[in-house]
């Protein structure tokens, strides 16, 4: 049988999408490209540029920048090795003495990123091969042979040989690093940018979650905090829905106080303390969460859990002078721009930079993931990352969400219809039909 005949038996393979992601297709591309075309108009008409940040970053940004802690970081990433150019792509089995020098060289110039761990991992390699070598030398005789090389294999694959980097899960904390890197602290204050393109999280996918998916953001930095800005963001995200034609919005607001002036940081002891009394009542989310996070307990929505939450106490109760007066100063803001909203007590966000005003806003037709949008304000995130004491506030919308939201209230546009059709009658008359489609297009 000839090579050709025995590839044209073999089945080929189909490709899907990756689970988690899909295909915008037309016409609901169309759709999506209206609720662009209106973020970029009404976010201009605020004096918002925009910005277009790279789709991956160094890993440690997100976990300094999101929360080591948090769902996101600690589960949800899509991380890899980029690595080090200056390594042999594939060291064979004859060259892993150079191999292993050549990483120890770049470990030390720091062309490589190290830490302890990366440290260890390279000695157990090494380690590992003068094993195998001495195998070697015995022409692998040894009846653990095997096992010894595929160890080998496997500290191999566990060493780092170059910068972690993840796809992006979100985008603030890119706008920050870009600010610093820019030395955006320079322009006129505050620096108003906005965003849109797509974010990864490994979650479990379902209806309005995705692996990819995408977000329009927006992000205020630098000049002061007044409450003023909080609330014109505010009123910029509403304009924007109000614009698409998002229906049933509900626009939720909360302050979690400031960890500056400690009143955040007293809360969560009480609230810590509380839960520890009911911790045998809680589910195994919560019980973790009592260590890692508590103020993420409030987010759970078990049933069970619901009547405990409500006796817990309420960061409202426990806001410092300053937050108190940020927090009623916010409110009449929103009120004077006539923007309507519900307090929640319980909206305290799962990302570790927010502090002070913190809003989510429904939509309606989303099942349970009916989050279309969360933001608040991150006063300490870019001096975390290394740049001047700066204010923060943003948001970021879930633009899949929306999308759904308007094909569900049936603001979905129809197939497009096309404005001229041409057909030619005979050969003779077709140069002319060629014709005629080019000027009627260019016209
Ligand atoms: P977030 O709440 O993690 O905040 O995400 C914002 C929105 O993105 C959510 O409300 C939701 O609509 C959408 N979203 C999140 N995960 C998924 C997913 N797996 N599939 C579909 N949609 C999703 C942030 O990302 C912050 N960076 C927002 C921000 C900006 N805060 C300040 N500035």
């Amino acid at each position: 049988m000839s090579e050709g005949a025995v590839k044209k038996e073999e089945k080929p393979r189909k490709f899907q999408a990756i689970r988690g992601t899909r295909d915008l297709l037309p016409p609901e591309t169309a759709l999506w490209s209206r609720v662009e075309q209106t973020a970029h108009e009404v976010f201009a008409t605020f004096g918002y540029g925009e910005i277009r940040p790279p789709i991956f970053e160094a890993t440690e940004l997100f976990a300094r920048g999101v929360g080591g802690d948090t769902d996101i970081v600690s589960k949800e990433m899509y991380t890899f090795v980029d690595r080090s150019e200056k390594l042999e792509p594939d060291p064979s089995i004859g060259s892993m003495n150079v191999f292993f020098q050549k990483v120890r060289e770049l470990f030390k110039s720091g062309e490589i990123p190290t830490d302890e761990q990366d440290e260890a991992a390279l000695k157990i390699a090494e380690d590992q091969w003068k094993k195998v070598d001495d195998l070697l030398e015995g022409g692998l005789k040894s009846e653990s042979a095997g096992t010894e090389i595929y160890k080998l294999v496997l500290f191999y694959d566990a060493l780092r040989l170059g910068t972690r980097v993840s796809l992006r899960p979100e985008a603030t904390a890119s706008v920050c690093r870009a600010y610093i890197e820019h030395n955006m602290q320079q322009l006129p204050q505050p620096v108003k940018l906005y965003y849109m393109g797509p974010m990864f999280r490994r979650e479990r996918p379902q209806k309005g979650r995705y692996r990819q998916f995408y977000q329009i953001g927006a992000e205020i930095l630098g000049g002061p905090d007044a409450p003023a800005i909080d609330a014109e963001l505010i009123e910029m995200l509403m304009t924007f829905f109000d614009k698409c034609g998002l229906q049933g919005t509900e626009l939720s607001i909360n302050s979690i106080g400031h960890a500056a002036d400690n009143c955040r940081r007293d809360y969560v002891a009480k609230l810590k303390a509380k839960l520890e009394k009911v911790k045998d009542k809680l589910g195994a989310d919560s019980q973790r969460r009592i260590e890692t996070n508590p103020l993420r307990v409030l987010d759970s929505k078990l049933e069970h859990e619901q009547p405990i939450i409500a006796t817990l106490p309420r960061i409202a109760d426990n806001l410092c002078d300053d937050c108190k007066t940020h927090y009623a100063a916010v409110k009449h803001e929103l009120e004077l721009r006539g923007v309507i909203y519900r307090e929640n007590w319980r909206l305290v966000r799962g990302l570790d930079y927010y502090m002070r005003t913190t809003f989510e806003i429904t939509a309606q037709g989303l099942g349970s993931q009916n989050a279309v949008c969360g933001g608040g304000r991150y006063d300490g995130l870019v001096e975390l990352l290394g740049g001047p004491p700066t204010k923060g506030i943003g948001f970021a919308i879930g633009e899949d969400r929306l999308i759904l939201s308007l094909q569900e209230s049936g603001k979905a546009p129809v197939a497009q219809g096309r404005d001229v059709y041409i057909a030619w009658m005979g050969e003779n008359a077709r140069a002319t039909a060629v014709r005629a489609a080019k000027t009627l297009r260019n016209a």
